[in-house]
């Protein structure tokens, strides 16, 4: 399973590359006003220090919602970098603008999924990603973890290759599900990831380890 960061937070992302088990990167228009980048040259500037500091797919999202904005911001974010994936929403207009991007080898990451039938509509058009919202559903008394079970299922009925990026990954658990029910990607935030680290039995162990070999070398 890859593993994505999901944030525009340049340290952040370093600390997730320091690691050494980061595989890519995704934002969207809500992180990168947390960081507080906010104008078009500034927004491109900083897909380019993220693309600086990991060599892995970097979702950047469109901000038009017709096609021939979509496909005019799409060809500009794709220039900037071949680790480049254009984030567009599951819109009519997006699907068409997937499609269009699958035609001239434009890499895309369908956002904003919270259906099966969306995200086979996203297949079908030739999406590299899909990003259902697994969180966001959660938020509304919905599993979200089984919406990521039942589009494995359909994926492998019909072999589509559109890898399932499971987002909205709100703690360390859902990376944990994630993996038992076969999402291709998780995009998660550094805390969720390095909370994979953590276990009692090992932090006891580890202190009793040094503690013995502190008494054998006294
Ligand atoms: C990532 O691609 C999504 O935009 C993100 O995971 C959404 O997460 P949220 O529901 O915590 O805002």
């Amino acid at each position: 399973m890859k593993f994505f960061i999901d944030t525009a937070n340049l340290d952040q992302i370093k600390e997730a590359q320091e690691l050494g088990v980061l595989d890519g990167v995704t934002t969207n228009p809500s992180l990168m006003a947390k960081e507080g980048i906010t104008g078009e040259d500034n927004i491109i500037n900083h897909y380019k220090s993220i693309c600086e500091i990991i060599d892995g797919d970097v979702s950047a999202e469109v901000i038009s919602t017709d096609y021939e904005g979509m496909i005019k911001e799409g060809v500009i974010l794709a220039d900037l970098h071949p680790n480049i994936v254009v984030k567009v929403p599951m819109i009519k207009e997006g699907i068409r603008a997937i499609k269009y991007f699958s035609s001239i080898g434009i890499r895309t990451n369908c956002t904003l999924i919270f259906s099966v039938g969306q995200a086979l509509l996203a297949a079908k058009a030739g999406a590299t990603y899909v990003s259902p919202f697994i969180g966001r559903l959660d938020d509304i008394s919905t599993d979200g973890m089984h919406l990521i079970e039942e589009i494995r299922l359909v994926y492998d009925n019909y072999g589509y290759e559109t890898e399932i990026l499971a987002a909205s990954v709100r703690h360390t658990m859902h990376i944990v599900e994630c993996a038992k029910v076969g999402a291709d990607v998780i995009t998660a935030p550094l805390s969720a990831i390095t909370g994979l680290l953590k276990h009692p039995l090992t932090e006891s162990g580890l202190a009793q380890f040094l503690a013995d070999h502190a008494k054998g070398n006294n």
